[in-house]
Formats: structure tokens, sequence, C-alpha cells
């Protein structure tokens, strides 16, 4: 074999060797940028949830959403008696005893949401007390729907404007909200907030007080997913409240 020939064959080798190594390495390039870009992809999403999440989301330390609006607990509740010995079973249905205190459940639910979101709370209480006694409460009650009462409210909202998330919770009564809910949501300017509803009951749930609330309301947003628990469920209102409001975006 002459000289030559044997440069031009190794050249020849060496070509065949580098064309084949700049292969390999152009696959490898394109593996990696898939991987990369399925990686950005993957961070992109988790942008876009956390975003939402931090849209949606309650301070709890601060008592604010993300967008800087403050959170409020306006409730109605009628514990039936304070004194938590001896009660009758209309007492004990419309109370739950938490560190030897005597509370309305709708109360209860009120003060675990406050806890949760560390909103402001606000209780709605008559300027006139309603009767204790459990007969002569359901009759008065039953009369006021009858007559589409507006009972006044003692005390009022201070600053209702700083409020953009309002929970409103009240007991079913005769299948509708006790009528000094339609006297609260008459007497401020809910335009432009969110309100969260949330009951208790006897067995008739939220009833329509969601559509009730969302007609009256048709500068607000209503939110559809309102919270409604059993007075025979009270117990489980802390696991039962806490998943709730992770799942309407105010906790995480
Ligand atoms: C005047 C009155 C009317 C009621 N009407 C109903 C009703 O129509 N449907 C129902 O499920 N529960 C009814 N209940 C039961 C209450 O909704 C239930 O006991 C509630 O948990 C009481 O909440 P509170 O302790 O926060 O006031 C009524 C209770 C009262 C006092």
């Amino acid at each position: 074999m002459n000289k030559s020939k044997l440069v031009i064959g190794i050249i020849a080798v060496i070509v065949v060797i580098a064309l084949i190594l700049v292969g390999v390495m152009a696959m490898n390039n394109s593996e990696n940028s898939e991987n990369v870009s399925s990686t950005n992809n993957q961070a992109t999403n988790t942008a876009t949830n956390n975003e939402l999440a931090e849209e949606n989301t309650a301070d709890s330390n601060s008592n604010t959403t993300s967008e800087g609006g403050k959170i409020l607990v306006a409730y109605f509740s009628l514990p039936e008696t304070n004194d938590p010995n001896n009660m009758t079973d209309a007492e004990e249905d419309s109370t739950v005893i938490v560190n030897g205190e005597v509370l309305g459940n709708t109360q209860y639910v009120a003060q675990l949401i406050q806890e949760e979101t560390g909103a402001d709370i606000f209780r709605i209480e008559a300027k006139e007390d309603y009767p204790l006694d459990h007969d002569t409460l359901v009759d008065q009650a039953l009369e006021e729907q009858e007559n589409d009462a507006r009972p006044e409210i003692k005390g009022t909202v201070e600053n209702i404007e700083q409020y953009d998330t309002i929970f409103l919770g009240y007991p079913n009564w005769w299948g509708d909200m006790p009528m000094i809910i339609y006297t609260f949501l008459e007497q401020y300017n809910f335009d432009g907030k969110t309100i969260i509803p949330f009951n208790t009951h006897g067995g008739s749930g939220l009833s329509s007080t969601v559509r009730t609330i969302t007609n009256k309301l048709s500068n607000s947003t209503v939110i559809n997913n309102a919270f409604t628990l059993s007075r025979n469920n009270m117990e489980s209102a802390p696991e039962e409240v806490s998943s709730w409001l992770k799942e309407i975006g105010i906790t995480k």
C-alpha cells in the first residue's frame, strides 16, 4: 500500500468518526431542549396556579385578600340559652358548648371562619331582644316572615367600604333567612363586593336563600358554593369549615 492511500484512509476514518460525533451531539441537544421546554411549561403552570391561589387567598395574619381588601364575617345567631346546665331539647339543638361557653350554631361556624381567615367579625343583633322561649320565638319568626318585617339592628358595621369579601351567616328560619338578614342586606351598599353565604339548619339546608341573596344583590358576586351544616353535625364543623374554605379558594 502506498503512503498517500494510507493517509487518505486515515483522513476518511477521522471524517466518519467526526460525523458520528456531530450526529450524537445534535441528538443530545434536541433531547435537552425538550427537557428544558417541558420544565419551563411546568414552571409556567405552577406560576399560574400560584397566582390564582394568591388572588383568591386570604392572608390570615393581616385580614386581607391579596388585592388588599379586608374580610368581614357578619352573622346572626340565636342560641336559645346562655346556661350550659339543664338544657331543654330545643336549647341543646340551637347551641354548641365550646370551652364551657354556650354559642349559637351559626355563631360557632362564624367564629371558625374568623379564626381561619383572620377576618373582622360583626354579630347582627336585633335592637329588641328575641324571646328565648322556643315556641314564642318560632311564632314571632313566622309572624315577621308573613309581614315581610325588617327588624332593626343594634349597632352598625364601621366602614363597610373597607371590606371586599363578606361572609354572611344565618340560621334557616322557616325555610328562609331570618328577616333581620333582609334588614342587613338593605342597610348597606354591597356593590362590587363578594358575598359568601353560610348557614346552619335543622334539616332544610340553605333552602333557596343563596338565590334570594343573589337576586337582592345584583351588583355583587354571590358565591354559589355556600356552606351549610346541620345542627346535628356541629362536631364536624372545624373540619367542614376548613375544607370548604380551601374549596372556595379562601385559604390554602
Ligand atoms: C324560629 C325558627 C325557625 C326555624 N325554622 C327552620 C326551618 O324551617 N328549617 C330548618 O331546617 N331549621 C329550622 N330551624 C332550626 C335552626 O335553623 C337551627 O336550629 C339552627 O342551627 C339555629 O342556629 P343558631 O343557633 O345559630 O340560631 C328553625 C329555628 C328557629 C328558632
